[in-house]
């Protein structure tokens, strides 16, 4: 997987980046990281990117011109090496918000060119002609796209084959099968009074699988019903132990 981040902070995505699990992953070559500065491909002889929006308004717009000719230059790049065009992600808190399944949707594709905004955002007719996915990491506003572009590289990252080992696998994580994570547990058997469920020094596999589910399933109900809820939708199993529950409660 190639990342490629237009931004007019390539070092601030560099320097987020390149340690622990990803940095890794970058020195192993199982992902390769480019940060394109969008501010070298302007015209303007004071290297200005932004200007006045047009019927007002506060704040300033990034232009169309170095915003088109920086991602076209990373395009250029990637079909000169042979493969096809990027899909382009803008950054944005008016996209689609990011999730689980998008991560796994972008992670299959060989490169990413990911669109930072800053100021007011950037003027549309450029977006109308570079981007594909317009994508938000959530319902609230940062200074810029450079830590929602982090976050989502992050996520699919470790997505990529070989980027995570056999024990950081991602396969029994939160949202991996639509519920959050079942508490887990570490040495010593007892701290701060408090005793590791008796269940997990069991050694029945079995019995610690159905305890987990049964956490995660709990956990989930109260802290993300909307997750729940879906979940009992696509485990009617689930659903009727619910409800033979309820019943025996009621009786
Ligand atoms: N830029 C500013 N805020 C953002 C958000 N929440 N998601 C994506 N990009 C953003």
């Amino acid at each position: 997987m190639n990342f490629h981040v237009l931004t007019l902070f390539p070092e601030m995505v560099l320097d987020g980046l390149n340690t622990s699990i990803i940095g890794r992953a970058v020195s192993k070559n199982y992902i390769t990281l480019d940060a394109v500065q969008i501010r070298d491909y302007t015209l303007d002889k004071h290297n200005k990117v932004d200007d006045y929006t047009y019927g007002g308004g506060a704040g300033m717009l990034m232009q169309a011109q170095p915003v088109y000719d920086s991602c076209e230059a990373v395009q250029k790049k990637i079909e000169e090496a042979g493969r096809k065009r990027a899909r382009v992600i803008y950054v944005t808190p008016g996209g689609y918000t990011f999730n689980q399944s998008m991560a796994l949707d972008f992670s299959k594709e060989e490169d990413l060119i990911f669109l930072c905004g800053h100021y007011e955002g950037i003027d549309e007719r450029v977006l109308e002609e570079v981007v594909t996915d317009y994508v938000s990491i959530g319902d609230y506003v940062l200074t810029g796209g450079e830590l929602p572009a982090m976050v989502m590289i992050d996520c699919i990252s470790r997505l990529v084959p070989g980027v995570l080992s056999n024990s950081e696998s991602s396969v029994t994580e939160s949202f991996s099968d639509g519920l959050l994570e079942y508490p887990q547990y570490s040495r010593p058997e007892e701290w701060h009074g408090k005793k590791v469920p008796e269940i997990l020094l069991s050694g029945h596999h079995a019995n610690v699988e159905k305890w987990r589910l049964e956490q995660s399933i709990i956990k989930t109900k109260k802290i993300r019903p909307d997750l729940y809820e879906k979940y009992i939708l696509d485990h009617p199993v689930e659903e009727k132990k619910k409800r033979r529950k309820q019943k025996s409660c009621n009786s």
